[in-house]
């Protein structure tokens, strides 16, 4: 399908060109959603796909970008989570386990097992293998990484990408020295990519202009962009390239549980709403049982990571029993648009709706 499509969309940027893209066209990288395969078809459609590593070792992180190479010869990116410094105590701990026992009896679960409250990460050892890889673009999100970070990846000629919701974030990226600045809108599906407030969301049509007119690294946007029409305006507000999660994430080659597609491809913009229940940080997702039963609590749940690792066994089992009610099904608020279809299809549309309106 390539072949047919190719050249049909001059949008040239800064961004493709240094990247090497045709399209200007990321697939969000979606931690625990994206697979070798998703990733590899994004790129060989000739946009650029995204590993999401954030909860990976670093082990799994080089299989992973080991699988990836095996399937596209076509440049990808990798995007890993700066690591954030909260403390929790063991009895705030023991309290928020109480309140997940609701779930005790629908999972069939006899027990919410208490994990650590010293979290572990494995961002140092992950970041020597996006080197060790050649991993030719390589984006954060939850913070900045330090400079000497910044500028060893730089050295090793990687591309190093930020991740901004408001135009003070986006200057602190720009600041430390990376190279271009996701601005996530307040449209966008999963976690908030929010740093120096805890909260921000400016939709993404304020977010761009404001951002491009207040930096001079390449904005790319993201949030609520599913087609053609909306990498136009995107591109039409000075993005320089868009990142898609929703969109991509019910594709046929997407690794989000059968039930997650199926939940976004049924829902509507009133069913997806914002919450820290799941993991202690803002995310959007549809709404569901375990949303509504925990909103009262939402205030008092420990921060990021520690209530994502309480809820962990939940989720997982939640899962592994098609139960809808107790998964995070991320999605952003556009997902009426989104379609059941393979990731070549979906470029194709993209192309093909963002070329009629050239003419
Ligand atoms: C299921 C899911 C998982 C996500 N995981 C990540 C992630 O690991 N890293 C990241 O930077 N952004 C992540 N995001 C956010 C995306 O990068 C992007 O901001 C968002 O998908 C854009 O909004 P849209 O879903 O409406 O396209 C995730 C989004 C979704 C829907």
């Amino acid at each position: 399908m390539y072949e047919k499509r190719k050249g049909l969309f001059q949008a040239m940027t800064n961004v493709t060109n240094k990247l090497k893209i045709e399209y200007p066209i990321f697939q969000a990288p979606m931690a625990g959603v994206t697979t070798p395969k998703l990733v590899s078809a994004v790129s060989n459609a000739r946009g650029l796909g995204n590993i999401g590593a954030g909860y990976l070792s670093a082990a799994e992180t080089r299989g992973f970008i080991k699988e990836v190479k095996q399937l596209t010869k076509q440049p990808f990116g990798i995007n890993l989570f700066v690591p954030e410094h909260h403390s929790v105590s063991q009895d705030e701990m023991r309290k928020s386990r109480q309140l997940l026992e609701f779930c005790l009896d629908d999972l069939h679960l006899n027990e919410i097992n208490q994990p650590s409250t010293e979290p572990s990460t494995d961002f140092d050892q992950q970041l020597e293998v996006v080197i060790e890889q050649g991993v030719r673009v390589c984006s954060f999100t939850f913070g900045i990484p330090s400079e000497k970070v910044i500028k060893k990846l730089q050295h090793n000629g990687v591309f190093v990408i930020g991740t901004a919701t408001n135009v003070k974030e986006a200057h602190r990226i720009e600041q430390a020295g990376m190279d271009a600045v996701v601005v996530q809108g307040s449209e966008a599906g999963g976690h908030r990519g929010t740093f120096l407030d805890n909260e921000s969301y400016i939709g993404l049509m304020s977010l761009i202009p404001q951002v491009v007119d207040h930096t001079s690294i390449p904005v790319i946007g993201a949030g609520g962009i599913m087609d053609g029409r909306g990498v136009r305006a995107s591109l039409c507000l000075g993005a320089q390239a868009v990142q898609l999660g929703t969109a991509f994430l019910t594709t046929k080659e997407s690794g989000a549980h059968p039930l997650h597609k199926e939940s976004v491809l049924g829902a509507t913009e009133e069913d997806v709403q914002i919450t820290r229940v799941f993991s202690g940080k803002s995310a959007r997702g549809i709404n569901n049982k375990f949303m509504t039963t925990m909103k009262i609590h939402e205030d008092d749940l420990p921060a990021y990571p520690y209530q994502n690792s309480l809820t962990k066994e939940i989720r997982r089992e939640a899962a592994k029993q098609q139960n809808k009610d107790y998964m995070s099904l991320w999605s952003g608020q556009s997902p009426r648009l989104s379609k059941d279809i393979s990731v070549d299809e979906l470029m194709d549309e993209i192309v093909q709706a963002y070329q009629s309106m050239t003419k």
